[in-house]
């Protein structure tokens, strides 16, 4: 992708000459016009008029690429390296395949659409072309194993925050981290790790956020839902991601450096609408309760309808 040509037509709102654009990239014309052709395969919409040159259209179109992607990015480590593809399988799938290959912490996974979405438990995960954020994050702390789930509830706090300052919207966190809007779920996340028993070799968190869906399939209709569907306007994508990865890169980073959930509790509790809500808990053991606080280390306190306390560290938990 050549930045400074895309640059040149996305500040230029009349048309450029192919001479003009070559003598400013110090190419010939007919490498200009290569590079023109490279764009248009990349999806951007360039009209060439005789006599007059060319012209970048619809520049309020919803594009998604790494060099959409790093335009004013504040992020510096997430992100530094981002590989967009059209289609993929799953973006986790992708971002496992560079950590085995040992490529640098903070490499964004990133693609239009997945056609083997994958969701917790084995659920699969609706992830239509253009309609969503389909991305995965590659991390490499410097933590135990069993610190490694707080780095999802990390990420769904500094997602939450990143929708809802972006979008203007009010999302809240479903214990662990599914993002909720008007009563279904917006957003889920994946978190898979390869580790030793005392050593994590690397951390995928693979972030979906419906944005632009129109509608759902019939089954789950009732549960899940959109930024378009709830809104009633779309979104650009790009936007949310860049302030998914800036807010999601601080935290991070806070988190391992201090190496304890505690400091997030309080603004986790905020935004949870688990709390105060009658549940099911569903596991080994299935209850059901009052959610009523968040622990320290990022768990959910439950009392039971006997009156019981317990703390539940995962598995499903239901609002009823
Ligand atoms: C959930 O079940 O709530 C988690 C859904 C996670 C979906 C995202 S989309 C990007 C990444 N790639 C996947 O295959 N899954 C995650």
């Amino acid at each position: 992708m050549d930045e400074e040509l895309l640059d040149i037509l996305k500040t230029s709102k009349v048309h450029v000459s192919g001479e003009e654009l070559g003598k400013r990239l110090g190419v010939s014309r007919t490498a200009v016009w290569k590079k023109i052709s490279k764009l248009k395969a990349a999806g951007y919409d360039i009209s060439a008029v005789t006599n007059k040159g060319y012209i970048l259209n619809g520049t309020e179109e919803d594009m998604l690429n790494e060099s959409e992607i790093k335009e004013n990015l504040k992020a510096k480590v997430f992100g530094k390296n981002i590989y967009y593809f059209n289609e993929l399988d799953s973006t986790n799938n992708e971002a496992r395949k560079l950590g085995d290959a040992n490529a640098d912490e903070g490499a964004v996974v990133v693609c239009d659409m997945q056609t083997g979405g994958r969701g917790r438990l084995g659920r699969p995960w609706v992830s239509p072309p253009k309609g969503g954020i389909w991305l995965s994050i590659l991390l490499k702390p410097f933590i135990s194993p069993n610190q490694a789930p707080k780095i999802t509830l990390v990420a769904g706090l500094s997602v939450c925050k990143a929708i809802n300052a972006v979008c203007h919207v009010k999302t809240q966190i479903k214990w662990p981290n599914d993002i909720m809007l008007n009563g279904k779920k917006l957003c889920g996340i994946l978190t898979e790790m390869s580790a030793e028993i005392d050593k994590v070799n690397y951390v995928v968190t693979g972030i979906g956020i419906n944005v632009n869906i129109e509608s759902f399939p019939e089954e789950i209709r009732n549960v899940a839902t959109s930024l378009a569907i709830e809104m009633g306007k779309t979104f650009k994508r790009k936007e949310i991601i860049k302030e998914i990865l800036f807010e999601f890169e601080k935290n991070y980073f806070k988190y391992i450096a201090e190496g304890s959930f505690e400091e997030f509790a309080g603004q986790y509790k905020k935004y949870c609408l688990t709390l105060g809500k009658k549940v099911k808990v569903s596991g080994r053991e299935s209850f059901f309760g009052t959610a009523f606080d968040i622990s320290p280390d990022g768990e959910l306190w439950v009392r039971k309808e006997n009156g019981e306390e317990v703390l539940v560290f995962s598995g499903e938990v239901s609002v009823r």
